[in-house]
């Protein structure tokens, strides 16, 4: 693990005044949990080029070559909302992909999906550190990779902003737009009910309305995607016209 920079931002609010950036890590999630122990501004960015044991939702492994953009916020929330801000987190990403030139969809959480393709994924924690609660907030982007540099077993289902455009968009080029939209939401977190960033999440995810199947530890359930509810579940209509709601587990469109 080595620290290769720090960046200012000073115009941000609060996320990403600060970034370190590492050549490599196991998991800039993992760094950022380590550093707890420490007294740390609270938006503080750790970016790394790679990361040996990049780490997914559900227990997966996050591929993280070389190429990738790869890094954890660090949050200090008032409410024990690391995965409502997860959710939320998904917008920026998207935001940032249509930007560079991507024209991505917000898949339930929040992968950000382009033709069926994942290309970021977000990976949120809730953390105690001396009574403090905190939330780390992992990111990761196929951003300048080529997709034989992922595993085997994801390369029909995911894809890169390489692949995509034709443009060469630099990995701070895109971080520095995207912590810009980080931080405004951040703020708009702080500064707004909660309320109304879910109906704006729902307005962005396009899973909403498509025939799904969602498995969890109960069972599989397979309706349309019918509604966000206040508590950030997506709301399932299965066939027989019964409500489910589903938080966490795997969830695909099915035809
Ligand atoms: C997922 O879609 O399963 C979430 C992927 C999250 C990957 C990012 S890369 C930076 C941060 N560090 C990790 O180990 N994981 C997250």
């Amino acid at each position: 693990m080595l620290k290769i920079a720090e960046f200012h931002e000073p115009n941000r609010k609060l996320v990403g005044r600060t970034v370190w950036h590492y050549d490599h890590v196991e998991s800039t999630n993992e760094t950022a949990k380590e550093l707890l122990e420490e007294d740390l501004e609270e938006g503080l960015v750790l970016w790394a080029d790679r990361q040996a044991a990049g780490r997914g939702r559900q227990g997966r492994a996050w591929a993280s070559p070389l190429g990738g953009l790869y890094f954890s916020v660090i949050l200090r929330p008032k409410e024990t909302h690391a995965w409502i801000l997860g959710l939320l987190a998904g917008m920026p990403v998207v935001k940032a992909l249509r930007h560079f030139g991507v024209f991505a969809g917000l898949k339930y959480p929040n992968d950000a999906v382009y033709q069926d393709r994942k290309i970021a994924g977000i990976l949120s924690e809730g953390v105690y550190r001396r009574d403090i609660y905190h939330v780390i907030i992992g990111i990761g982007v196929n951003t300048n990779v080529d997709l034989d540099r992922l595993p085997p077993d994801v390369q029909a289902t995911a894809t890169t902003l390489k692949r995509e455009v034709n443009l060469f968009v630099a990995n701070d080029e895109f971080l520095d737009y995207l912590l810009n939209q980080i931080d405004d939401l951040y703020s708009r977190y702080r500064n707004t009910r909660i309320e109304f960033l879910i109906k704006d999440y729902r307005g962005q995810c396009t899973t909403i309305g498509k025939r799904v199947t969602a498995t969890t530890s109960k069972g599989a359930v397979t309706g349309r995607a019918y509604d966000i509810a206040p508590n950030g579940a997506l709301i399932i209509m299965d066939d027989a016209n019964a409500k489910h709601e589903f938080v966490e587990g795997s969830l695909k469109v099915v035809p």
